[in-house]
């Protein structure tokens, strides 16, 4: 069986936990191969709605194994205690349903002392990260002084690993950023209790997916954050230090160019972005007020890891285009189009202009998008409650219009329509 991998086409927040808990249904195997606790998905089944940092999104399903790829970083706190909660919710969270690369990288208080005293010292220029630790712990992988799970197997070595990366963070901590120093000896005891813990889980996911592909189960690779935010090909350097992108599935899950099927980008039916950074096509007062929503229903614009307000604006359809290009993306999931209902007129964008130039495509890739305009289609709204729909002829045919332009501008089909948070509230296109 081929790979699916489930992206996110913009800055991260696209509905990505959605998709891929209805795709789960279908699912042997969810795989989570990049970011850390600064994803935030969240899944709303009947009365119970489901907040996932780390675990993906299909460990709601009874059947479904979860798994976590060598190109993530994990907090072992936000882990475990995000075991204990889906343990609560029924879930079962033991070693048979869950596992971990030994190569995946570990977060520890020293590094979110880090994240916290970068941004503090990038003054006005800070990137607004989720301040839990994950460029820190980047860094120390791309440095080769990292401690990864497998550290974790062996006790007798680890409490000193641990103290001496404490240590080491101590000095520059003091040095660089005269920040507070840690407790060394304490954060080695309070690892070697995760360590315990955790040890029953770590394997090598790799092989395991490699056998499962080749035995005709079907995987289902979870992307977190999103294609602007790519280390390599997002809008550099507001962007996290992982890759989203659909590559970043193979070798964040250690699968080598395996053939890979369906690349489902997800994209909001507007933009939003969380952090700072450009954003073209931002918007402000009450048209952003209604995309934003007012904070009172779980699915409103605000950061589900930090409660954050989102930038809201208009569908940035030169940047979907590009999403499209660097990640082989082969459909579309449009979610939260309930939200534009009663706004009139909409507006996609379908172009830039710079020095009186217009632009369908990126010159120079999305690093410095300061010098361009947006160039805006109108198109009519409508008033019809649609979260009801199910199937195409259910849409008015303002919205029809809508998704038709979206497949357009982005060159490829869109497949499913979310209206709702609910998990029926979602309609199949084709
Ligand atoms: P999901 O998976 C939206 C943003 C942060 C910041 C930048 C760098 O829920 O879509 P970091 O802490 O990663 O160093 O912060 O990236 N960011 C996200 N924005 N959704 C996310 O995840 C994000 N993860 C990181 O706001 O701008
Ligand atoms: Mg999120």
């Amino acid at each position: 069986m081929p790979l699916d991998i489930v992206i996110g086409t913009q800055w991260g927040d696209e509905g990505k936990g959605r998709i891929v808990d209805l795709l789960s249904a279908q699912a042997d195997i969810v795989a989570r191969y990049n970011g850390g606790d600064n994803a935030g998905h969240t899944v709303t089944v009947g009365k119970q709605t489901f907040k996932l940092h780390l675990i993906p999104s299909g460990i709601v399903h009874p059947d479904t194994l979860g798994v976590l790829g060598n190109g993530l970083v994990i907090n072992p706190a936000t882990l475990l205690s995000e075991m204990e909660m889906l343990k609560k919710m029924g879930i079962n969270v033991g070693p048979e349903r869950v596992r971990l690369s030994f190569a995946a990288h570990m977060i520890t208080p020293a590094h979110r002392a880090l994240d916290l005293a970068q941004e503090k010292a990038r003054g006005k220029s800070q990137i607004g990260t989720t301040g839990r630790g994950i460029g820190p712990a980047y860094t120390d992988k791309a440095a080769r002084r990292g401690l990864r799970l497998e550290d974790m197997l062996n006790p007798q070595t680890f409490y000193a690993k641990m103290v001496a990366h404490v240590e080491g963070v101590n000095v520059q901590l003091q040095a660089l950023y005269q920040a507070e120093q840690l407790d060394a000896e304490a954060i080695a005891r309070e690892y070697s209790e995760y360590a315990r813990q955790l040890a029953p889980y770590i394997c090598d996911v790799g092989e395991e997916l490699y056998e499962a592909l080749n035995s005709n189960k079907r995987v289902l690779a979870e992307g977190a954050q999103g294609t602007l935010l790519d280390l390599d090909l997002g809008t550099y350097p507001f962007v996290t230090s992982s890759y989203p992108t659909a590559a970043g599935a193979l070798v964040g899950l250690g699968l080598g160019i395996f053939p890979v099927g369906r690349v489902i980008g997800v994209t909001k039916a507007f933009q939003t972005r969380v952090g700072a950074g450009p954003f073209p096509t931002e918007v402000f007062g009450e048209t952003a007020e209604r995309l934003r929503g007012s904070g009172a229903n779980p699915w409103d614009e605000f950061g589900t890891t930090t409660g954050r307000p989102r930038r809201v604006g208009w569908l940035d359809g030169v940047l979907l285009r590009y999403a499209v290009r660097v990640n082989g993306i082969t459909e579309l999931d449009i979610t939260k189009l309930d939200i534009l209902t009663g706004l009139n007129p909409l507006h996609i964008c379908v172009g830039y202009r710079a020095n009186g130039k217009e632009y369908a495509t990126l010159p120079m890739g999305p690093t410095d998008l300061a010098p361009f305009e947006p160039i805006y289609e109108e198109l009519a709204g409508w008033d019809k409650d649609i979260q009801t729909a199910r199937t195409r002829n259910d849409f008015p045919k303002e919205a029809l219009q809508f998704i038709r332009r979206i497949e357009e501008v982005s060159g490829v089909p869109v497949r499913l329509v979310s209206i709702g948070a609910e998990r029926d509230q979602i309609a199949e296109i084709k």
